[in-house]
């Protein structure tokens, strides 16, 4: 999403630290100064949402978000560690500034590689100033007064914390579609993961701060809500108001404004009838459900420590399947896990088949520091996972080119979110999660809802008409 939501922010203008207060030597970012910052993020949703709530937090205390690292006081990096090429990133990114200390800018590395790293980070690229994992950013505002007032260096990285980072402004990158953490971290340890390590121990937000934001966000114009959690069906309310998750989406979709609530990701040991109910009867959640899989071979299954089989992940399937409504269903697989075998890649392959998804996000394994199976034996080679995945993504295109075709002459909602350069195309998303282009002669679309009729289809987008 290009589109940028721009709100007036002169009133929240509040440096921390008056200029004759700095002491220390050294360069100094100063919002007073007209401070700007320029913010890059990596990864998934969650870092998406964490940077939105970053940026909140400096546009609160006077800075300027620019589009380009050259004119910013301040650079700053989200990080991704997930995979290992994600972490690389981060390294040449912070190689191709190495000038820019020089010049009197402030570099900070946030998020997972932050957390996972920590101080080594100094020490390979000397000339960063902050380093702060997603665990400790409620202290932001505070390591931000320590870089004002001329710090060199200054860290958060804490994970043993049972709160959550909330901002008072949150500046959201969509004006149509509203990310909102209801839980951080995650308890699950499969044995290929990082965000334990780096994201910490789970922690949700009470129920009625999560309603509050929902109603906010309604009075702002916001109509679609996507609730975030590496885990978030695993959600257990902080109030004594106890609300399920599957309660709370339903209270979520009662809000007055809201047409739209998506929730991911979904962990299939914590995914219960209650939510399938919950999707039944109120048509505003989306027929969409993430329910990464990862394997479909229960001997790797287990030795992901995943805590559930094959066969318990189809009962799942079969009973969202089995919904009053039909829900899309995508996935994420890992090939190539130390010790997987061609049965048990074989068995994925038959998984692909017998449930159909309508999207799969599929990797090669990744060895990741401090995991359990960093130091399991019978590691697949480079040549083989290319091979795996190269094979399972071919397999998932056809599934796809197939279920899509189905979908031709059909007639869907779409919220519309995109324009193309080309005349009279717009493009959008339906409930259940498809990227639909379409035509209309209509002059202004962007942030409406719409019906589209489906006139084609490819194994990853829709083609349409707009219906009036
Ligand atoms: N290697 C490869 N893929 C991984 N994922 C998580 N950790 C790793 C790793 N070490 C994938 C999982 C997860 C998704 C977000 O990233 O499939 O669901
Ligand atoms: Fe990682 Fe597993 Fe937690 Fe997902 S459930 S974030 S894969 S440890």
């Amino acid at each position: 999403m290009a589109e940028t939501f721009d709100i007036s922010l002169d009133s929240l203008a509040k440096p921390s630290v008056a200029p004759g207060d700095r002491t220390n030597t050294g360069t100094a970012v100063s919002p007073s100064d007209g401070g700007t910052f320029f913010l890059e993020t990596f990864g998934c949703q969650m870092n998406d949402h964490d940077s939105e709530k970053v940026a909140g937090v400096l546009l609160s205390r006077g800075y300027r978000q620019v589009e380009s690292p050259d004119s910013a006081s301040l650079v700053l990096y989200n990080t991704c560690s997930i995979r290992e090429k994600a972490a690389q990133k981060v390294f040449s990114r912070l190689g191709e500034y190495r000038t820019k200390q020089a010049a009197g800018q402030i570099i900070g590395v946030l998020g997972c590689v932050a957390q996972q790293e920590g101080e080594e980070i100094f020490e390979r690229a000397p000339w960063v100033s902050l380093v702060c994992g997603s665990a400790s950013y409620r202290k932001l505002p505070e390591l931000l007064s320590q870089l004002e007032a001329g710090n060199q260096r200054v860290t958060g990285l804490d994970t043993d914390t049972d709160e959550t980072f909330e901002t008072p402004v949150t500046r959201r990158d969509n004006p149509w579609r509203a990310y909102l953490t209801i839980i951080e971290g995650c308890d699950k340890a499969c044995a290929y993961c990082v965000v334990p390590y780096t994201r910490g121990p789970e922690r949700s937000r009470a129920s009625d701060s999560v309603l509050r934001e929902v109603r906010e966000l309604a009075n702002l114009g916001y109509s679609e809500v996507q609730l975030l959690g590496q885990t978030v069906n695993s959600y257990a309310d902080s109030s004594p108001r106890k609300m399920r998750f599957s309660d709370l989406l339903l209270a979520v979709a009662d809000v007055p404004g809201i047409r739209r609530v998506r929730f991911t990701t979904s962990h299939p040991r914590d995914f219960g009838a209650d939510i399938v109910a919950a999707l039944e009867i109120q048509p505003k959640l989306c027929n969409h459900v993430h329910l990464p899989v990862q394997s479909g071979s229960t001997r790797v299954l287990r030795a992901m420590t995943r805590t559930y089989t094959r066969d318990e992940y189809v009962e799942k399937i079969a009973m969202l399947r089995g919904a009053k409504r039909e829900i899309a269903i995508t996935t994420d697989i890992i090939v190539g896990f130390p010790g997987e075998t061609e049965d048990d890649f074989a068995e994925t392959l038959g998984l692909l088949e017998e449930i159909r998804y309508d999207a799969l996000f599929s990797f090669k394994y990744s060895p990741r520091p401090n995991t359990p199976s960093l130091s399991m034996p019978d590691a697949i080679s480079e040549i083989e996972k290319s091979r795996r995945l190269t094979i399972l993504q071919e397999t998932q295109r056809e599934i796809q080119s197939q279920r899509n075709a189905t979908l031709v002459g059909n007639t869907f909602e779409i919220l519309v979110s995109g324009k193309s350069r080309r005349e009279n195309q717009w493009s959008g998303h339906t409930a259940c999660h498809r990227v639909v282009n379409f035509a209309s002669q209509q002059r202004e679309l962007l942030g409406t809802y719409v019906q589209v009729r489906v006139t084609g289809a490819g194994p990853n987008s829709l083609v349409g008409e707009q219906v009036t």
